[in-house]
Order: C-alpha cells, then structure tokens, then sequence
C-alpha cells in the first residue's frame, strides 16, 4: 500500500508541474494581457483532484492520520482554480486578474500542502 501512496503522490506532483508550468509559460503574456489557460493548466488541475482524492481514500485505508481541515481547504482552492480554468479554457485571452488568481491559489496550495503540518 506504501507503494501505491507514494506512486499517487508522484502523480500529483506531475499534477502540479503541468498546471503550474502552464501558467509559468504565460506569465510574460500575463503582463501583456494576452495569456490563456492553456491544455495543460485545464489537465494538471483535474489530475490534482483525481490523485488528491484517491491519496485521502488511500490513506484512510491504510490507517494514516488524514487532517480534514488541511484537505477541505485545498480541495476549495482547487474547485476555484478548476472552476475558472474550465470556464475560460476556450477564451483566447484571459484577463489578468484571473490568471493571477490562478497562478496564486496554485502556489497558495503548495505551501498549504508542505507548510500545513
Ligand atoms: C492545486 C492543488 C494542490 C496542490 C498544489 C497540492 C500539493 C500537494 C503536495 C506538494 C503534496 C506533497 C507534500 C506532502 O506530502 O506533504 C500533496 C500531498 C497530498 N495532497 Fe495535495 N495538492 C493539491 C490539491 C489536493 C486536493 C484537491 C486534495 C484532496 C481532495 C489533495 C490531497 C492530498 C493528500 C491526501 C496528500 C498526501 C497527504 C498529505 O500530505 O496531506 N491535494 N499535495
């Protein structure tokens, strides 16, 4: 089961790096108004919901202690990220306050994540 965890959580690195780069790729364009979600963004935050849910359910059967209130927060910071980046991933261009937003709610997430103990 150690195994299987540890696999998730590679997955949701993986998770990370495409929705973070995508947005790290457009942060010149962001200056200029002109970035958009691209794939990969729309892609890396449903891998994070997907391998965030399966690493709870995993852990709870592995009798690992799983803070819920450390876990409801990020789960409502990725519906917000998810939630703008599907309803905008067909704009050509995304203002620059919803790309920042997403952009920081992604790495407020990491720091939840690795801060949060
Ligand atoms: C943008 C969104 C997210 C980011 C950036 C993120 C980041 C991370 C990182 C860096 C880790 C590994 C660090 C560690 O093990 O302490 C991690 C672990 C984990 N994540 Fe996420 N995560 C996100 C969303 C989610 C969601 C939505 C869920 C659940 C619904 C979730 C559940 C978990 C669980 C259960 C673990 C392993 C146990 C733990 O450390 O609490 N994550 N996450």
């Amino acid at each position: 089961m150690d195994v299987l965890i540890h696999v998730f959580v590679a997955l949701h690195i993986i998770g990370i790096a495409s929705l973070l780069g995508g947005f790290l790729t457009q942060m010149k364009a962001m200056g200029a108004g002109t970035a958009r979600f691209v794939p990969a963004m729309l892609h890396g935050a449903l891998t994070m919901l997907v391998t965030g849910v399966a690493l709870v359910g995993l852990n709870e059967a592995d009798g690992n202690h799983v803070n819920n209130i450390k876990i409801g927060v990020k789960l409502l910071v990725l519906v917000v990220v998810l939630g703008l980046v599907y309803i905008k991933r067909d704009e050509e261009t995304v203002d620059k306050g919803a790309f920042a937003a997403v952009g920081g709610l992604t790495m407020l997430n990491i720091f939840i994540a690795t801060l949060w103990t």
